[in-house]
């Protein structure tokens, strides 16, 4: 299974990837599944601004798409950016609903720089989890 450091690089490599004519801010995501395989996603914008996907959750979108159920880290690279950009609002609610809050996240521009935390760092005070039981999930 990948070390946060390789899964790092795997999405440092999905940024190259990115679809961002209007930001040139480029994104890379790694999501590594309990079953070993990663996942990348990366941002694809659109000219009506507002439909740009973020890294994160078309990385999300992939997995659960592919038949992947339980996650065990993230990495999220910004390779255009100084410092470390953290998720968006959208993608730690989309990543809470599939990553408990214990998996590990790590984000940066590059890896001597990158943060390393956990999806309930950031998403403090978490909710709603009534609606979410898994006998109710298609
Ligand atoms: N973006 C991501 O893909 N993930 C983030 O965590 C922050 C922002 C994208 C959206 C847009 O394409 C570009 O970065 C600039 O906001």
């Amino acid at each position: 299974m990948q070390s946060n450091q390789e899964l790092f690089h795997i999405a440092l490599d999905a940024a190259s990837q990115s679809y961002s004519p209007y930001s040139h801010f480029r994104v890379g995501a790694a999501l590594l599944c309990d079953d070993g395989t990663v996942v990348l996603g990366t941002n694809v914008e659109n000219r009506s601004f507002g439909l740009t996907i973020c890294a994160e959750r078309s990385a999300i979108v992939s997995a659960i798409s592919s038949g992947k159920k339980k996650f065990h880290s993230i990495a999220i690279a910004t390779p255009d950016s100084n410092y470390p950009v953290s998720p968006c609002g959208a993608c730690r609610q989309v990543l809470s609903e599939f990553l408990s809050p214990e998996t590990a996240v790590i984000f940066g521009p590059r890896l001597e720089n990158a943060v390393a935390t956990t999806i309930g760092a950031l998403l403090p005070f978490d909710a709603l989890h009534e609606l979410a039981r898994s006998d109710k999930k298609a």
